[in-house]
């Protein structure tokens, strides 16, 4: 059997996004070796152990500054020796040299169409603003928040009636689908950093692959 992509997990929170990634991992040619969290309590690590994977906190009060912190982080995560870096709610801002370090394989996603609603509390903005759709976006990570290469997006209609907690929730489906799909792309060789663009199968991303024009295996009938 082929190599598997070893992929480290960064996050802060829930973990479901970890746990559809961890789910889809078999069929999506990647292994999740590790993850890492800032906050000791997250109920991602508890998911992540109960998966039989690696689990490790790095509280930052236990560093003297952010550089030392991420210092810290990226020694953790070079010792899992990952292919590529996923953050996958990890809610702290990220050094310079950290995301340096990591250039090409570092991922995020993000709960909204970007360039929409960067930074937080994305739902209740798009409630405020009255858009009749949202979503998520899985993007290359650069200094820029929120303003890396996009890579694809999964766009939820917004109901009457809807809440954050209603809206969120519906964000969260889609995202299940659209992380796993392009780790997936990552670890098939198909995905790509260069010249500070996505490439996608040897072609530069114009825009953002649409979730759902692709068969989610990566056939994409996407726009050029
Ligand atoms: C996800 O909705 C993700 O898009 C968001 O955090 C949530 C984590 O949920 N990320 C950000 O807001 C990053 N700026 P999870 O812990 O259940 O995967």
């Amino acid at each position: 059997m082929a190599s598997r992509l070893p992929v480290a997990v960064l996050l802060s929170g829930r973990g479901s996004n970890f746990e559809a990634l961890a789910a889809a991992a078999p069929t999506g040619g990647y292994e999740i070796r590790g993850v890492v969290s800032d906050r000791p309590a997250a109920a991602g690590l508890e998911r992540a152990r109960e998966r039989g994977v690696a689990a490790h906190a790095l509280p930052p009060g236990h560093y003297p500054d952010r550089a030392a912190h991420d210092a810290a982080l990226a020694a953790r995560i070079d010792a899992l020796e990952p292919g590529l870096v996923v953050l996958a709610g990890y809610m702290r801002i990220l050094s310079p040299p950290f995301v340096a370090r990591y250039a090409g394989r570092l991922l995020n996603i993000h709960p909204s169409l970007l360039p929409k609603y960067p930074g937080l509390h994305t739902h209740r903005r798009v409630l405020e603003a009255g858009d009749p759709e949202h979503g998520a976006t899985v993007h290359f990570v650069t200094d820029q928040l929120d303003g890396g290469p996009p890579i694809a997006q999964a766009r939820v209609p917004v109901l009457a009636g809807d809440t954050v907690e209603t809206l969120s929730a519906r964000v969260q489906g889609a995202e299940h689908r659209l992380y796993p799909a392009v780790v997936g792309w990552f670890a098939a060789g198909r995905l790509a950093w260069r010249d500070g663009c996505a490439w996608l199968d040897g072609r530069v991303l114009q825009a953002p692959v649409q979730l759902e024009d692709t068969d989610e295996s990566g056939g994409a009938d996407r726009a050029s």
